[in-house]
């Protein structure tokens, strides 16, 4: 089982399922139940009858209720019997984690997409009672320097359902590419989502690939996908970038920098000095109205603004921001980025949403009740947000940033992370929102590659979320892996071999001197 749960009790004996197996559920639950009864059918070919009666011999029931062991709203208790299986939870969500666990401890067979004749399929008995060690698991997807299609977007999103995970992160603008359609700008589609050709091989590398890349999401995906996710119980928070990483929209639109002048989408990857304008009103108007269309698709009460990587050389030049800044007392370009972080976060919270910004958007004065993601360096920053109630996602760069090789970042050194500061008082805790794990595409082009830079870290990446520390065993989770990888073949993920996951230390200390020149990965 991954991620491994709070309590197991094994129990002698079986659980057998057959064509005579029925369900049972609140009419509440149907929704669930229908998501379990799919995955035996397709399998199994059995199809599950319902059972008025919960509790009954040859029956799995899914029962809504209070229960005093279960204490958390996304726990679950897991009893399977000889004669029946019961999965109990005070929420549909807990119901849906006990499913995902009775999944993995069915045969591998049942991740299969046809019938598989003549397996017997037996459960152990056991008592599972479980719930997660922190309630923000998230995955980010950069579909901004690769576009990836709506199938793999739904396919990542059932991969995060199988591991617990709640949140997708969905970094949906960049500078080489704008992917959601807004219907006030077309520009950002027709010209934004485009781009001539793309550089390959890495960060040292000279080489292109010779042929343009686009793509985009229509506002109708982009509604499948949320309410697929929400099916799943997965929450999908947008990122549109602000003020940095905006090449594509400036390329769309060039009033919204500061020298408004024509460029075209970024071939290359990398950190650009093109930024949104601040000083002028007409950014702002921009910025809302798009904003205004994002908070009409996603449900979420998030809205994440980037804010990372900005550096404000033409902020220091453009007549504009002087003006602003000059207007609203700011002393430096910092200053500006926190009077745009703020006056979007205002804006956000007018309509009842809530600004979460990568570490860098961090200041003195910061509105508190903003979301603060870490990746690298400004702990000292994210120390005084979490001293001033603000509450935290850790993203440490050095070890769930999912787009690095296994020399770079083992699946160790990703299963050992621990999402937290040094200091941090005990009733500090529930500021710690938990863990997400990037996965930036710059060197991601297809499918393929995805599936070998995700598994099996992201499965590590999970257990980070959701295992209790004392729980936590490589040794153990290794072995684990061994089963769910298999899994994984049913499901078509092309995952990294458990043999080179992790590399030997010499090794990887020499492979590591190249880092800096990030050698082809
Ligand atoms: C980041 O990796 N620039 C957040
Ligand atoms: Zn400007």
């Amino acid at each position: 089982m991954i991620p491994y749960p709070s309590k197991v009790e094994l129990k002698k004996s079986k659980f057998t399922l057959n064509s005579k197996t029925r369900i049972s559920f609140s009419p509440d639950l149907m929704h669930v139940a229908d998501y379990l009864k799919d995955l035996i059918r397709s399998s199994t070919g059995f199809n599950l009858a319902n059972n008025l009666e919960a509790n009954k011999k040859n029956t799995i029931s899914l029962v809504l209720h209070d229960t005093s062991e279960i204490l958390n709203s996304e726990g679950y208790k897991l009893s399977i019997n000889t004669d029946n299986i019961i999965i109990e939870s005070r929420t549909h969500k807990g119901i849906f984690y006990g499913i995902q666990t009775l999944r993995q401890l069915f045969p591998i067979e049942i991740e299969s997409r046809e019938v598989i004749e003549e397996l017997i399929w037996t459960v152990p008995c056991m008592s599972v009672v479980d719930t997660p060690r922190f309630k923000w698991r998230g995955l980010m997807f950069d579909v901004g320097r690769h576009f990836h299609d709506v199938e793999t977007i739904k396919r990542t999103i059932d991969l995060l359902a199988l591991l617990k995970m709640n949140i997708f992160h969905w970094h949906l603008t960049e500078d080489q590419g704008w992917r959601i359609e807004i219907k006030k700008y077309p520009k950002l589609i027709e010209t934004g989502s485009k781009r001539e050709d793309t550089k390959i091989g890495g960060w040292a590398s000279k080489k292109f690939r010779g042929e343009p890349h686009k793509g985009h999401y229509t506002q109708e995906q982009i509604k499948d996908i949320v309410e697929y996710a929400s099916e799943r119980f997965i929450t999908v928070i947008p990122e549109i970038e602000i003020p940095g990483h905006s090449s594509a929209a400036i390329a769309s639109y060039p009033d919204l920098s500061c020298e408004s002048k024509e460029i075209n989408v970024p071939t290359k990857f990398g950190i650009f000095n093109d930024l949104f304008c601040p000083g002028k009103e007409t950014t702002f108007e921009f910025l809302e109205n798009v904003l205004e269309e994002i908070i009409s698709l996603f449900p979420a009460d998030i809205i994440h603004i980037g804010g990372d990587e900005a550096p404000k050389k033409k902020w220091k030049q453009c007549k504009d921001c002087q003006r602003r800044m000059k207007d609203e007392g700011l002393k430096t370009v910092h200053e500006l980025q926190h009077y745009t972080t703020s006056r979007i976060g205002k804006f956000l919270a007018s309509k009842g949403k809530r600004l979460m910004g990568w570490n860098e958007i961090l200041t003195e004065t910061l509105d508190r009740n903003f979301i603060a993601q870490w990746w690298m360096r400004g702990k000292r920053n994210v120390k005084k947000h979490i001293n001033e109630g603000g509450e935290v996602v850790f993203s440490n760069f050095f070890r769930v940033y999912l787009d690095y090789n296994y020399i770079v970042t083992p699946l160790k050194k990703t299963y050992f992370y621990e999402p937290n500061l040094k200091n941090i008082k005990p009733e500090q805790d529930r500021q710690i929102l938990g863990i997400e794990a990037p996965i930036w595409t710059e060197w991601v082009p297809d499918r393929d590659r995805l599936d070998w830079q995700l598994f099996p870290r992201l499965a590590a990446v999970s257990e980070i979320g959701w295992t209790i520390k004392s729980n936590k065993n490589y040794k153990n989770f290794r072995k684990r892996l061994i089963d769910f990888s298999r899994r994984l073949d049913y499901l078509g993920v092309k995952y990294a071999d458990l043999k080179e996951v992790d590399p030997n230390p010499l090794k990887r200390i020499w492979n590591l001197r190249r880092v800096f020149k990030w050698p082809e990965i």
